[in-house]
């Protein structure tokens, strides 16, 4: 089974590591993760770069090779290697020894440029082959080229706005496939829809307030996103039909609100459909008291009076 290899930042390192796990079972429910710190390992038929198209948090990602063979690479990874016109080689030390990255890394090349007809290069390379140290084991891997999705623009802003990390992030641990919809009942200026569309992901929203309905409409059209928008209180998503809810519940600070946040909250997790999934994030305290089955919780500090917490079903 293929492995892969995903380094995560240190940003948000609760969430960026089940996100990488939510990915790999969700197209692959008998994927094995292990994690060393920063780091995870997936072992799994699904593509690394599948993977890492869709995840927030991932600074390097690749094929892992275990099978070392006394030429450094296995038959299968040889022959990827020899197609390339150019590689470079990095080392990168999670562990807490000293590593002289520099030495491995000009080492490294000089050994594989024997073998190969592929030049170095340290600009953009076809192929860049890592050597990853940890306290108790170190690993090798390569990466080629993947298409990252473009970051979605957004014409008008708001302060209450959600950064677009945690909300792609919501939308991956939601378990939100590319045949699903996805709701988002308090969409504000569409940052749900935006990274949902972005994702290839078809996206639906509700907004009680005109304004923020239009700032919605502006910011789909501007990347050219389809997405439907409706200008209804959150119930109105009983009228519809989705496979998941990621949204940011009002705080009831900076945006409109149609009655008090707990309140509302109450009203809306009793409205939820069975059969939806979600992720939805709101203000710590909203949570308490509340009657959802969940299959995680996240705390999430911001300063010292605002911490949210992201509900996962
Ligand atoms: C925290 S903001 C959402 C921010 C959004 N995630 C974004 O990135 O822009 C909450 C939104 O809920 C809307 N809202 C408040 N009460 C509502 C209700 N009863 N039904 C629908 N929307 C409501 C507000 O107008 C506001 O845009």
């Amino acid at each position: 089974m293929p492995e892969s290899f995903f380094i995560v930042s240190k940003e948000y390192p609760e969430l960026a590591i089940d996100e990488i796990i939510t990915l790999a079972k969700m197209n692959d429910r008998y994927a094995k993760v292990k994690v060393i710190s920063n780091l995870v390992l997936v072992q799994s038929v699904t593509p690394w770069e599948k993977i890492a198209r869709r995840a927030t948090f991932v600074k390097i990602a690749g094929q892992l090779i275990r099978k070392m063979s006394n030429v450094f690479f296995d038959e299968a990874n040889y022959s990827l290697l020899f197609g390339a016109k150019s590689f470079m080689c990095k080392a990168i030390n999670l562990s807490l020894k000293q590593v002289n990255v520099v030495e491995i890394e000009r080492s490294m090349g000089s050994m594989v440029s024997t073998f190969c007809n592929a030049q170095v290069s340290l600009e953009d390379p076809d192929m860049v082959i890592y050597t990853i140290f940890t306290d108790d084991e170190n690993f090798f891997g390569f990466s080629t080229r993947y298409e990252v999705p473009k970051r979605p623009e957004k014409l008008t802003k708001f302060h209450h706005e959600l950064d677009w990390k945690l909300t792609r992030v919501m939308i991956n641990l939601a378990k939100i496939t590319d045949e699903n919809t996805v709701c988002d009942p308090f969409c504000g200026t569409g940052s749900t829809l935006l990274e949902a569309q972005s994702m290839g992901i078809k996206a639906i929203g509700i907004d009680f307030d005109e304004k923020m309905c239009q700032i919605t409409k502006d910011n789909l059209k501007v990347n050219r996103f389809t997405g439907e928008v409706y200008n209804k209180d959150f119930e109105y998503m009983n009228q519809l039909k989705f496979d998941g809810i990621v949204t940011d519940i009002p705080y009831g600070t900076a945006s409109k609100v149609s009655e008090p946040p707990k309140k509302i909250m109450k009203k809306f997790v009793s409205k939820i459909p069975k059969k939806a999934k979600f992720a939805i994030m709101c203000k710590k305290g909203l949570d308490e008291g509340i009657k959802l089955r969940l299959t995680k919780k996240y705390e999430i500090y911001r300063h010292k009076s605002l911490t949210r917490m992201i509900l996962i079903k």
